[in-house]
């Protein structure tokens, strides 16, 4: 049997090389895809919220929370938050108790601080309650228009 002289002749150092420069190619090919995908659509974890009004600053006081559509409670230092009134555990309602800690389940007790962003601090639920982005304007009108966590029993926020 004769050989090809044509043919060049790739032995095992060679056949590594090839094989990185090929896979080098393919992640620049992928991250350029990626790229342009980016610049034309956005990306699917990007949700728009809507802007809505809940109510005037006039209209809150001091440990007494405001129930709204879009949600919730004011605190002792002024500072005002929202949050949603649904336990992310197993969807329970939420009561506000201007005790520490002042967002408590009524169905399986957990506990949830409001001062730190509705972190989870007692209990069964694994996870901290959804809270609000609030903008507040020139006149006090008080306007929700994000939240930071997937509601309880939702697919998304936004319907
Ligand atoms: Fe609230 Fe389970 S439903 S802790």
């Amino acid at each position: 049997m004769t050989r090809c002289n044509k043919l060049p002749d790739v032995g095992r150092r060679q056949f590594p090389k090839g094989g990185a420069f090929a896979a080098a190619g393919m992640a620049i090919a992928v991250a350029a895809q990626a790229q342009t995908k980016t610049k034309t659509a956005p990306g699917l974890a990007l949700v728009e919220y809507p802007s809505k009004r809940l109510a005037n600053l006039g209209d809150l006081k001091p440990n007494e929370p405001l129930d709204v559509s879009y949600h919730d409670s004011a605190g002792p230092d002024c500072d005002i938050v929202g949050f949603s009134t649904t336990c992310p555990h197993k969807g329970f309602p939420l009561n506000y108790n201007a005790d520490d800690p002042p967002l408590n389940c009524s169905g399986q007790y957990s506990h949830f601080d409001a001062d730190a962003g509705g972190q989870q601090i007692w209990g069964q639920s694994t996870a901290n309650i959804p809270q609000y982005a609030l903008r507040i304007d020139a006149k006090g009108e008080i306007c929700a228009e994000g939240v930071d966590e997937l509601l309880y029993g939702r697919l998304s926020n936004v319907l």
